[in-house]
C-alpha cells in the first residue's frame, strides 16, 4: 500500500496500527508454511516465546516486558528497513487459511529481513525462529527462509543475503549452509559466524504465491 497525500505521517501511523507500517501488507503461501504480517494480536504469544532462555540465546535477544514487546512490534512495523512475517504451520490452521484472519492458533515462529548495511541497501540480513518445538524438524524453518528470500528479491530487489549465527547454534548453521550460504567472517568477540549468499545462488522458487492481506 502506498502512503501518499497531504498527511503521510498520519497515514503511516494508521497503517502501522493495522500492521503494515506503510510497507505493504502481504501473505506468502508455501507447502508447509504460510507467512503472514506480524500483527498486534500476535504479540502476546511472541512475548511468551521470548521468555525461553534458549530462544533468547539462539536469537541474541534480551528479555522484554509485554509493554516493551508491543513497542518493538510498533517500531518494526514503522521501520522501512525491516520486514517481519509470522510463520504459520499449515497443519495447525483451524479450518482454511483465510487472508485477514490472524490465525494465532497456528503461529509457530517468525522470519525477518533487515536492510542494515549502509554500503549496500540491496543486502539483507535474515533471521529465522521456529519457536514451537512441535513444529520443528518438519521443514518449516527451511521453507520459511526460502519464501522470505524470494519475497525480498521480488519486493525489495535484494541481491545478497547475510545471516549472523552463534557458533554454538549447530542446527541453524547447518540449515543456512545446506541452502548454499558460505562463511564470510567470524567474530571471536561475539563467537558468531557471518554467512552470505548471493540471491541467484539460492534455490529460490518463482513465481511466489503471494497475496494482499
Ligand atoms: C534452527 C531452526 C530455525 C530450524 O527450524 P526447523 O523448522 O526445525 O528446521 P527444518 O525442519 O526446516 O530443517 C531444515 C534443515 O536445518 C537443519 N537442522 C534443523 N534442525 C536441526 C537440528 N536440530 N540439528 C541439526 N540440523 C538441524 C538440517 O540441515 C535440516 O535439513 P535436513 O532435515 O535435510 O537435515 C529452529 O530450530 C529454531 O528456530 N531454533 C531457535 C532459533 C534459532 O536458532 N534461530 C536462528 C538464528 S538466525
Amino acid at each position: 500500500m502506498e502512503v501518499s497525500g497531504a498527511a503521510p505521517a498520519a497515514a503511516a501511523a494508521v497503517e502501522a496500527e493495522s500492521g503494515s507500517g506503510g510497507k505493504g501488507s502481504w501473505y506468502v503461501l508455501g507447502e508447509r508454511a504460510v507467512l503472514v504480517p506480524y500483527l498486534r494480536e500476535h504479540v502476546p504469544r511472541y512475548h511468551e516465546w521470548m521468555q525461553d532462555p534458549a530462544l533468547l540465546e539462539a536469537t541474541a535477544s534480551e528479555p522484554l516486558s509485554l509493554a516493551q514487546e508491543f513497542d518493538v512490534h510498533r517500531s518494526w512495523t514503522l521501520d522501512p528497513l525491516k520486514h517481519t512475517f509470522i510463520v504459520l504451520d499449515k497443519e495447525l490452521i483451524e479450518g482454511r487459511f483465510s487472508p485477514g484472519n490472524r490465525h494465532t492458533e497456528a503461529m509457530v515462529g517468525d522470519v525477518n529481513i533487515y536492510m542494515n548495511d549502509p554500503d549496500d541497501m540491496q543486502l539483507a540480513e535474515i533471521e529465522i525462529m521456529i519457536a514451537e518445538h512441535k513444529s520443528r524438524g518438519k521443514g518449516i524453518g527451511q521453507e520459511a527462509i526460502l519464501l522470505m528470500m524470494a519475497f525480498a528479491v521480488e519486493k525489495y530487489g535484494i541481491h545478497t543475503f547475510r545471516a549472523k549465527i552463534s557458533e554454538s547454534n549447530t542446527a541453524s548453521l547447518k540449515l543456512f549452509r545446506k541452502l548454499g550460504f558460505k562463511d564470510a567472517s567470524y567474530s571471536a568477540v561475539f563467537k558468531e559466524v557471518t554467512l552470505e549468499a548471493p540471491a541467484d545462488a539460492l534455490p529460490l522458487r518463482f513465481p511466489l504465491t503471494i497475496g494482499d492481506w
